[in-house]
């Protein structure tokens, strides 16, 4: 009998990619992937643990689940209800007792034993609960990808953290940092490809730090494997997050000014522009330093676009501090960013630090970021309009005709074309830019990037946010 599974994932793209690996492991065991809770034998909530809002998530949708579960009362009809991710990991305990329904509660690192989970939570009645932090890699022993979900895939590269900023959970849900060998990783690259991915997003907590160890003992940082991802005949496009400032090294900046496949576009998580609140976070760079190496950056690749992260309201921040954040964000221009009011995690240092900021303030601080932010976000766009680029139309649009697409710069962009052209590089002109998105036509002119013109554009755009 096949089984149907359902996996709701949240938080970042590595629960996503986590996801693809649970369905690759279940699958030789009879389940396959259904779009809908309400008939799935093994319901799994693949979930994220990284500000309070998105942990409570969880604890109302298992509410909702229950009342599903408990409609399905059969043996054959049983509904297993498993919570994942970082929220199993760090509370595990507390799950089980306000939602002592749960069947499973299981961590990040231990993926690959979700079969003999499945088939405990199957034979006992009470909660199978396994939050390990295994010695064995669980990448070591899941089975090869096999579930491609259209032709831009994540991969991840890396995984955990030991950088302990003072705000965040990661080191605590999902280890100490360790990069997967090169060898594994090449080997998932090319049979993604073969399978019909052009473009790749390499996935890490602390990606650029990558350094992974070869059979001989070396060791091949992010910039080399980048490289040698370049050579995969049919790999058209390769990104990677997240990144931290204070890693960037001089390979990797190197690969984005010679590797035509990497896209000029990263995402570099700053936090905050004043210095005194970055030690605070224990972050290890300065603002100075985060200016020094977007500089070299664009050096590398005059055309690189920025994205970041921010967080308003650290424990004393003051508006000092905040007017630095805002004047670091004027001056470097980002064209795409996610901010948030800084959320106390439970166990992390920053929680029990006596100067936590009013929320009224974090409020205020965050809507004037975010206009910030957003108005940089709609120049560049516009910036962007009466450009070709080349783009990976990846599926189809919500408006009948229309194909989706991300530029190199990460903009979805929305075309009439046929579906003939999903999956492929296909060049396009830019006719109209919106808040989040680009429109565009298919472009009769030659092929090729008009990235000279861009950058003046986004030089003027600078100019005129300044
Ligand atoms: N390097 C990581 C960053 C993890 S968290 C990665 O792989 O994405 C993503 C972002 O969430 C952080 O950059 C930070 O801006 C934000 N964040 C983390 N902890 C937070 C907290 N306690 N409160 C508010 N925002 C937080
Ligand atoms: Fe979190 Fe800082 Fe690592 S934000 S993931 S502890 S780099």
């Amino acid at each position: 009998m096949t089984k149907k599974l359902f996996i709701k994932s949240y938080g970042c793209q590595m629960n996503v990619y986590d996801a693809q690996r649970m369905t690759d492991v279940l699958k030789p065991i009879g389940y396959t992937v259904t779009e809908n809770a309400d008939d799935a034998h093994l319901v799994i909530l693949n979930t994220c643990h990284i500000r309070e809002k998105a942990a409570e998530k969880v604890y109302s949708e298992l509410g909702r689940l229950n009342l599903l579960k408990n409609k399905r009362v059969g043996e054959a009809d049983r509904m297993i209800l498993a919570v994942g991710g970082c929220v199993a990991q760090a509370e595990g305990a507390e799950i089980v007792r306000r939602a002592p329904y749960v069947d499973m509660v299981f961590g990040p690192q231990t993926y690959h034993r979700l079969p003999e989970m499945v088939a405990r939570a199957h034979r006992d009645a009470g909660v199978v609960l396994d939050t390990d932090f295994p010695a064995e890699s669980k990448f070591d022993h899941l089975p090869e990808q096999t579930t491609v979900q259209g032709y831009a895939a994540f991969l991840t590269v890396q995984e955990g953290c030991d950088k302990f900023c003072a705000f965040c959970v990661v080191p605590y849900t999902r280890g100490a940092e360790f990069s997967r060998p090169p060898q594994q990783i090449m080997e998932e690259a090319a049979r993604l490809v073969d399978k019909g991915v052009r473009e790749i997003t390499l996935l890490g907590q602390n990606v650029n730090n990558y350094h992974g160890a070869r059979d001989d003992g070396s060791e091949w940082s992010l910039g080399r494997l980048i490289r040698e991802l370049a050579q995969i005949d049919g790999l058209s496009g390769i990104r990677y997050t997240t990144s931290y400032p204070a890693d960037m090294n001089d390979e990797l900046i190197n690969a984005h000014r010679d590797v035509d496949q990497l896209m000029p576009f990263l995402h570099l998580p700053v936090q905050s522009g004043s210095d005194r609140i970055l030690k605070a976070m224990n972050r290890r760079h300065s603002s100075d330093d985060y200016r020094a190496i977007v500089g070299r950056l664009r050096d590398a690749r005059p055309d690189l676009a920025l994205s970041s992260d921010f967080i308003v309201g650290f424990p004393g921040e003051s508006d000092k501090d905040f007017a630095a954040t805002m004047d670091l964000v004027r001056e470097i221009g980002f064209v795409q960013a996610y901010s948030f009011k800084y959320s106390p995690r439970p166990g992390t240092p920053a929680a029990a630090n006596e100067y936590q900021v009013a929320e009224s303030v974090k409020t205020e601080r965050l809507a004037a970021l975010q206009d910030l932010l957003n108005e940089q976000q709609l120049a560049f766009n516009h910036a962007c309009v009466g450009q070709q680029m080349n783009i990976l139309l990846e599926r189809p649009g919500r408006k009948p005709g229309q194909l989706v697409g991300r530029s190199p710069y990460m903009q979805a962009v929305h075309v009439n074309a046929p579906d003939s052209l999903i999956g492929e590089v296909v060049a396009l002109a830019i006719t109209d830019a919106h808040g989040n998105s680009l429109s565009a036509e298919l472009a009769t002119a030659p092929d090729g990037q008009n990235v000279k013109g861009l950058m003046r554009q986004s030089k003027t755009q600078k100019r005129a946010i300044a």
